[in-house]
């Protein structure tokens, strides 16, 4: 690679940068962040960035404001110390689930985020599995959203028994994107309709399309938060015949006590990417098995076709 190339970690997902700077062969650059007492930050870069291709890694994750606000003040720091074009690089995207004004006085905050990123002084943006395809168009500047479903599918063929199996969408929203691993692993799918009538973690599944008895259930969803959108599909999978129930998700958010509600839960395995760090702790003290797969590779690939200038798009099939 180039030597005016440079990748930044900031404080969210240390292993995931270092992982991808290994696919590069190259190391992560200098940076610091102070946390004063007022809870004001300061970033620091500890290298030389004037004119250089940056690449600055943060994903959302807990604290998830802080974490925003660090990236917005690396992004401006890296402005005026005169980097040639920054890259925020966002693994799991943040507030990305409110992207339109469904109800009254709310926020769309995944404009507001594409709005920050652009003021900060963002260049470009590279991401995962967006929560909806359409917070791309929020942006002015150039977004490349990266598809984690080839490496999800390849995990689940290695390790499901795909014979007898039947994929299941745990949401209606979910249906394109369970076309997609439905295609690759040749099984055929189902469709919960799941209701969420307040903003509680308790959605409920209340019909199916397609036919689950007797067969093994994989719920894919993007994104797993407190689990009550698989747990409830769980259920209702097997009220229905499913034999046994396995899940798979992009973004494994599992926020409060999802681990908790997930080990006690009907759900056998759950197989996710790193896109956020699961605390290894939260691991050991849970029975439930979490496969993790690396998106590290894909982010690698992307980050040296950016800096070469070369197509992105074999990356998105
Ligand atoms: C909803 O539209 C998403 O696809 C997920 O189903 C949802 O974000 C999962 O959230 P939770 O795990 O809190 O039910």
């Amino acid at each position: 690679m180039a030597n005016d190339i440079k990748i930044i970690s900031l404080s969210s997902h240390n292993a995931l940068a270092s992982e991808i700077c290994g696919h590069l062969e190259m190391p992560l650059t200098q940076t610091e962040t102070i946390r004063f007492g007022n809870e004001n930050m300061l970033f620091t870069c500890h290298e030389n960035v004037r004119e250089s291709d940056v690449f600055v890694i943060q994903t959302s994750c807990p604290p998830v404001s802080e974490n925003i606000m660090e990236l917005l003040i690396a992004i401006d720091a890296l402005k005026h110390a005169s980097a040639r074009r920054i890259t925020a690089v966002l693994p799991y995207f943040p507030y990305a689930r409110s992207d339109k004004k469904d109800r009254p006085r709310i926020s769309i905050t995944a404009r507001l985020m594409a709005d920050l990123l652009e003021t900060a002084g963002a260049n470009r943006v590279l991401t995962m599995n967006l929560h909806s395809p359409q917070v791309q168009g929020f942006f002015r500047i150039p977004v490349d959203q990266l598809d984690a479903t080839p490496i999800v599918c390849d995990e689940l063929r290695n390790t499901s028994e795909l014979e007898d199996s039947v994929l299941v969408a745990s949401d209606v929203s979910e249906a394109k994107d369970l076309k997609a691993y439905a295609n690759r692993l040749n099984a055929p799918i189902a469709i919960i309709d799941k209701r969420r009538n307040d903003d509680s973690e308790s959605p409920e599944a209340v019909s199916i399309i397609g036919d689950v008895a007797d067969r093994n259930a994989l719920i894919i969803d993007d994104e797993i938060a407190s689990g009550g959108t698989m747990i409830a599909a769980a259920d209702f999978l097997l009220k229905h015949g499913a034999r046994r129930i396995e899940a798979a998700a992009v973004h494994p958010v599992l926020s409060g006590n999802a681990y908790d509600r997930l080990s006690s839960s009907t759900i056998e395995r759950l197989v996710v990417t790193n896109t956020i760090p699961i605390p290894a702790e939260k691991l050991a003290s849970h029975p439930i098995a979490i496969n993790t797969v690396s998106v590290a590779n894909l982010f690698a690939e992307a980050i040296r076709a950016i800096h070469t200038g070369s197509s992105i798009s074999r990356l998105f099939t």
